[in-house]
């Protein structure tokens, strides 16, 4: 499988980041992973501008679960394709806590994402209170098994562990624990899917930077990050993007 570098930008991000855009592009113009930006919605087009030639793969943050309608602002995966986009992650922890999202909800959106053609990032990880009452393996196979829809293609479907607790805080699991739930995570898939779910991508995601990336590139189904505040800047990404290719 080709092991993926996502960065999400969230809320971040404006024409004056196009040019963080062009330096990743120019810096990394034949990487052996698959890399990929997921930019506000806003960006998308003239992020995909700006990265034509180049081997950087750009994504949405969010789709609606219905192709068109009246459903005021929101964007339909089809308009996110149209942008630019080949991915798009959903399910983000963030919009669960901010916009209620539950798992049947997500796994409506990812197979909106599959019939407009793109590739849905799906999210999970356990809260931190989750984690104290020794109940994260119960929480993302459950966080798993809801938000994946059923039918949905092994190789276009990419998973990505995303501890709550560790989004944005500095803190990560350590590596026993990162490689514990992948495990389980692996095990699940191939429940589900065979063996094709060995070869589904499982990212993870939470403070990773250019210092631990190696580390946990080293760990076994560890396919790849998605990648928050140090994929803001070309430099901090390319450094990830680095470490995964030298995995
Ligand atoms: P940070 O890398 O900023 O912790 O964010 C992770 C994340 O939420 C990516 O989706």
């Amino acid at each position: 499988m080709r092991r993926l570098a996502a960065g999400n930008w969230k809320m971040n991000g404006d024409g004056a980041a196009l040019a963080e855009v062009r330096a990743l592009v120019a810096s990394h113009p034949d990487p052996v992973c698959e890399m990929l930006l997921c930019p506000p919605a806003t960006l998308l087009s003239r992020a995909a501008g700006a990265a034509a030639g180049g081997a950087l793969a750009l994504g949405g943050q969010d789709c609606h679960p219905r192709p068109s309608g009246a459903h005021t602002g929101d964007v339909s995966a089809a308009m996110l394709r149209e942008a630019g986009a080949t991915y798009v992650i959903l399910g983000h922890s963030e919009r669960r806590a901010d916009h209620g999202e539950d798992d049947a909800l997500v796994a409506a959106k990812a197979s909106a994402a599959l019939a407009a053609g793109l590739i849905p990032i799906v999210c999970l990880g356990e809260t931190e209170g989750q984690r104290d009452a020794g109940e994260t393996l119960d929480v993302v196979a459950a966080q798993l098994d809801g938000s994946v829809p059923d039918g949905a293609p092994p190789d276009r479907l990419v998973i990505a562990y995303e501890p709550v607790w560790a989004i944005g805080t500095g803190r990560t699991p350590t590596l026993p624990q990162i490689t514990q739930v992948h495990a389980h995570l692996r095990a699940r898939l191939c429940d589900r899917f065979g063996a094709a779910g060995s070869g589904i991508r499982i990212l993870y995601g939470g403070s990773v930077k250019p210092d631990n990336a190696a580390a946990i590139f080293a760990l076994r189904d560890v396919d790849g990050a998605l990648v928050g505040g140090a994929s803001l800047r070309a430099a901090d990404f390319g450094a990830i993007v680095a470490a995964l290719d030298a995995a």
